[in-house]
This record gives C-alpha cells, structure tokens and sequence, in this order.
C-alpha cells in the first residue's frame, strides 16, 4: 500500500446546478488504522443524487455537510487490505460510505451508522453489491416490499423510472401483481421501462402532459406512488391520489441540484383523501440487508429483474459524472471505477 490516498475533495460550494470545478483531485494521506476499523481499498465509487445534499451548505439533514477540502462523501465498495476488527477481515469485499477516495476506514460499530462497512453478500461481485445488492436494490427493495407493500392489482405510480433505484422498485411492484406507471425524462427510458422491464406505461415528464396522462392512465387514481422526485411532479400525482393513497417520499430529484425550495399547493388532497405520505430512509430498514440481497439475487439471476450500470474508469471522472447525473443523459446506475485492477 502507497503512504498516499488519490481523493476527489469539495473545493467550493455550488451555486445552483453542480459543475465540475467545485471540485479538486489531491494526493492525501492514507489513514492510519485504529482500533475496531478496518482499512479499505476502494474498487468503485456510486454516484447518487445524495451527494448533491451532503455538498451544499444545508447538507443532508440526517449528515452534516461536507466540509471544503474534505474528500467529497459517496457510497463505494473495496477489499479490507488491513484490518483491527474481526467483523470485518483482510480480504473481505465490504460496502461503505468509502468517500471519493482510495483507502478509507471502515467499522461495525451500528452507534455510528454513517460509518458501518458491510460485507458483500455471497457471490455478489463488488459492483452488484454497491448498486443492485446496495443502496439502490435496498433503497427498492425496502421502500416497496416492507413499507409501501403493493397488492395485486393496485396502481402504483413510480417516478423517475428509469434510475436505479425507481426502475428496481417498479419491477418489484409488478412481480407483487400491481399495475405499474413509470415517469421518466426521455422516449428511451420510457421505452426501456415499459418493453424490458415490464412497467404497463410510462409517461416521459419532459414532452408529455403529466397531470392529463394520469388521469387517462389511472382513471381510480394513483393507490401507490413512490416518488424520487418530489417538488412540481409530487405536485401534480397529489391532484390524482385515490382514497387511502400511500405515498413513500424516497428522493426529491427535482429539488435537490439547487437551491430552491418547491412549496406543495396539493397536499390538502392528502386530508380529503385520507392519504398518507411518509419519508424514508434506507438506513432504518438495513436488517433487511440477507432478506433482501438475496431475494434481489434470485431476481436479478432468473431474469425477473433487469438492472443497468455504467462504469466510466477513473476516481477523477467522478465530477464529471455528478454533473452529467443531473443532466438525465444516461441510463443505469453512474460508477466510477477506482481501482484500475478491479474486474
Ligand atoms: N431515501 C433513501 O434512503 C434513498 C436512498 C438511495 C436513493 N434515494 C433516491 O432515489 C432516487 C433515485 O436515485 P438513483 O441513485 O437510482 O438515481 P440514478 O440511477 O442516478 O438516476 C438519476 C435520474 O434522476 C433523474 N433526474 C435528474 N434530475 C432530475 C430532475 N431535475 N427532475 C426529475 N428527474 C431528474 C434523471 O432521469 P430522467 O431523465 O428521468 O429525469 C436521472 O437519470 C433519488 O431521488 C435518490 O435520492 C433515496
């Protein structure tokens, strides 16, 4: 192992949408392994809209923000190359908030969630077990099967159908027998959610009149909506809420590269209709992980769930990568492939 840790860290705030030169890439130091950690070699980093809220001024507000000059936070997963907890041995492939950058210390101690390495499940290799086995399967996987719960034939509407995380929650959705109604920002995700991964419609937020094709493709209303996306798009599904409606709010896409905050002029509709309307957190539902990642697995293997993921090479394109989230122009998770080696 070199003395010296390659990290992508916070150089200034933006101000408005994220640009690359918000961020600068510096040799740091390794850091030195202490007692009940676990030092980790990062193989690759996910880029998540989440990064967007822990870099602005307010950060997350379950994290404080990043500081300037700190290594920018980010999910990511790497081999244990030397290790002081036995929960955690040399060699393991473990997830964890690694950070833009190439060795981090991980623990198990559950006291301090943020920094919490987990073991990659059996069989996963390292780039299932940060996207469709992490975050993104769990943040699916928990928010639709242990919170939102789908019946057969219930209207469940997803947006941003076409992200990781929504197109794995739609598909789980359809497998529990409900009909499925994707909002995405292109034709070709709109066509990829409806011809591959089984979703009965989708409606492409960008050209098409979202508020007119609810009604004509949810003429009981929306029973279920799990929303990535909040601000505006919330906005128009509370118009279309069926009695009793639940509604996960899981991300707020829409709001978060940037500054401005949306005011809903639609939730009253949640009184009349006897809705409810609860925020989530993946982290509260991580003693689902073996339940989950192996359920997902069996999918994923027998063809019943499709997932994508990009791997662009380089902890220095992750700027570029953050960018280019915001911009909707790709399809599949965003990685980036730290470890040159890693397969
Ligand atoms: N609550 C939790 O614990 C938790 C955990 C993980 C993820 N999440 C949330 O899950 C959601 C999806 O995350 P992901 O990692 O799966 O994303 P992803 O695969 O990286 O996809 C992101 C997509 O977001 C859409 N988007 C970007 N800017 C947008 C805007 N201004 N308005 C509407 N859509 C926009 C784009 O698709 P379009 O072309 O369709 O616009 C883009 O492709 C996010 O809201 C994230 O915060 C929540």
């Amino acid at each position: 192992m070199g003395a010296t840790n390659r990290q992508v860290v916070l150089a200034r705030r933006p101000e408005g949408p994220v640009t690359a030169d918000c961020f600068e890439v510096r040799d740091g130091a390794a850091p030195e392994l202490t007692e009940g950690k676990a030092l980790l070699r990062t193989r690759y980093v996910s880029i998540d809209p989440a990064i967007r809220g822990w870099i602005s001024p307010r950060g997350s507000g379950y994290l404080p923000p990043v500081g300037i000059g700190e290594p920018v936070r980010s999910n990511g997963v790497g081999v244990v190359v030397e290790s002081a907890n036995p929960d955690l041995p040399v060699g393991a492939v473990v997830t964890a908030l690694t950070g833009w950058q190439e060795l981090s210390l991980v623990g198990s101690d559950w006291a301090e969630p943020f920094t919490v390495g987990t073991i990659a499940p059996d069989g996963a290799t390292a780039l299932d077990a940060l996207t469709t086995l992490g975050q993104s399967g769990m943040t699916a996987y928990a928010g639709m099967h242990a919170v939102l719960r789908p019946q057969p034939g219930e209207t469940v509407v997803v947006s941003s159908a076409a992200s990781s995380v929504g197109s794995m929650a739609g598909q789980i959705a359809r497998l529990a027998g409900a009909r499925v109604v994707g909002i995405a920002g292109t034709p070709a995700k709109c066509a990829w959610v409806v011809d591959e991964l089984g979703f009965d419609a989708c409606i492409d937020y960008r050209t098409e009149d979202v508020a007119d094709r609810l009604k004509e493709l949810c003429p009981g209303g929306v029973q279920v909506f799990f929303d990535n996306v909040g601000g505006e798009l919330l906005d128009t599904v509370l118009r279309r809420i069926a009695p009793g409606a639940r509604i996960l709010l899981c991300g707020s896409l829409s709001t978060d590269d940037g500054d401005e905050a949306y005011r809903l002029r639609n939730y009253p509709r949640l009184m009349s209709r006897r809705a409810s309307m609860v925020g989530f957190n993946t982290i509260d539902h991580w003693d689902l992980y073996p339940e989950a990642t192996a359920q997902l697995a069996r999918w994923i293997a027998s063809g019943e769930v499709r997932t994508r993921t990009e791997v662009v090479d380089g902890l220095d394109a992750a700027p570029e990568l953050l960018v280019r989230l915001f911009s909707g122009d790709h399809l599949g998770k965003l990685v980036a492939r730290v470890d040159p080696d890693a397969p």
